[in-house]
């Protein structure tokens, strides 16, 4: 068993887009710079949100972290994006979710001008996507399949099952390993809540990305030997004997699954390094752009 680790390749990623910062520092040019909404303070996007800038004073880029009170109007939030659309400083911006419920997240990603939607979530862009043109891959399942990729795990031909629709996660994530493309090239299915006989479809597959939110919840008996393992769940679960009181787990019972795949990514140090990796790769693209 090998275990594809995200911190390693992410640590790869960021020096290779520290490498082209400093090429433009020599040149003159100016670095890029993304920008950040967090509105609210829950525990999980402040550390997101905070991982992210971090990222961005590694490798010599600019941030700008704006941070809103939980009770902030959509009216507001949309104004704040407007001036970030509008700011000429700015390469490319996200505003962390999930959003407070006075506030319509669609709504709010579409105000977001796309040439500066390093997230990859506005409705043009999920569009480029799905029809394969150049455009900013949704940061998670772009970093999955760079992690697939630098593994040289192949994926032509392959069974993939998606577990998870999210827009997010499993949604473009199916339509990406779907795709005539490097990690692509899979026959894809997708799993989701209202599925039957869910281990039945599990059992046969050569890859799976469990991104359902449900702690443990992909096991031993569900998987065939020698399966692919990309673990995409993060939460947070009450033990005691953890000096904060909790310890982090996937969405993958890693003893019982670990025992039987070829390749599986840790939680954390697998998949969460390398979004924040992507999205910085996505701002080089958007500061290049323009
Ligand atoms: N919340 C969970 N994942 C993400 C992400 O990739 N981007 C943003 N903006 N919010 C998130």
């Amino acid at each position: 068993m090998t275990i594809l680790d995200g911190k390693k390749t992410s640590n790869e990623i960021k020096e290779e887009i520290a490498d082209n910062v400093n090429a433009m520092v020599k040149k003159g040019e100016r670095v890029p710079h993304l920008a950040a909404i967090l509105v609210g303070s829950d525990g999980a996007s402040m550390t997101y949100v905070n991982a992210k800038v971090k990222a961005c004073k590694r490798v010599g880029f600019d941030s700008t972290l704006i941070e809103l009170p939980e009770y902030t109007t959509e009216e507001d939030l949309l104004e704040k994006i407007n001036d970030l659309n509008t700011n000429v400083a700015i390469d490319g911006f996200i505003v962390q979710l999930p959003l407070p419920d006075q506030i319509d997240e669609q709504k709010v990603l579409m105000a977001i001008n796309p040439d500066k939607d390093v997230d990859g979530f506005h409705p043009v862009n999920v569009g480029r996507m799905a029809l394969d043109l150049p455009t900013f891959l949704p940061a998670t399942p772009y970093g999955i399949m760079e992690l697939l990729e630098r593994y040289q795990i192949e994926t032509s031909g392959k069974n993939v099952v998606v577990m998870g629709r999210s827009h997010i996660v499993g949604r473009p994530m199916s339509i990406l390993m779907s795709q005539k493309r490097k990690a692509g090239d899979a026959t894809v299915t997708v799993v989701h809540s209202r599925s039957k006989n869910l281990a039945d479809i599990t059992k046969k597959a050569d890859i799976i990305v469990a991104a359902i939110g449900i702690s443990e919840f992909l096991t031993g008996d569900m998987v065939k030997e020698d399966v692919v393992i990309i673990d995409v769940g993060i939460t947070r679960v009450p033990d005691a004997t953890k000096k904060n009181g909790y310890r982090l787990a996937g969405d993958v019972h890693f003893e019982s699954v670990s025992k039987k795949a070829s390749y599986i990514t840790p939680v954390p140090g697998g998949v969460g390094p390398m979004t924040i990796a992507m999205l910085l790769k996505n701002t080089l693209l958007a500061r290049e752009r323009r």
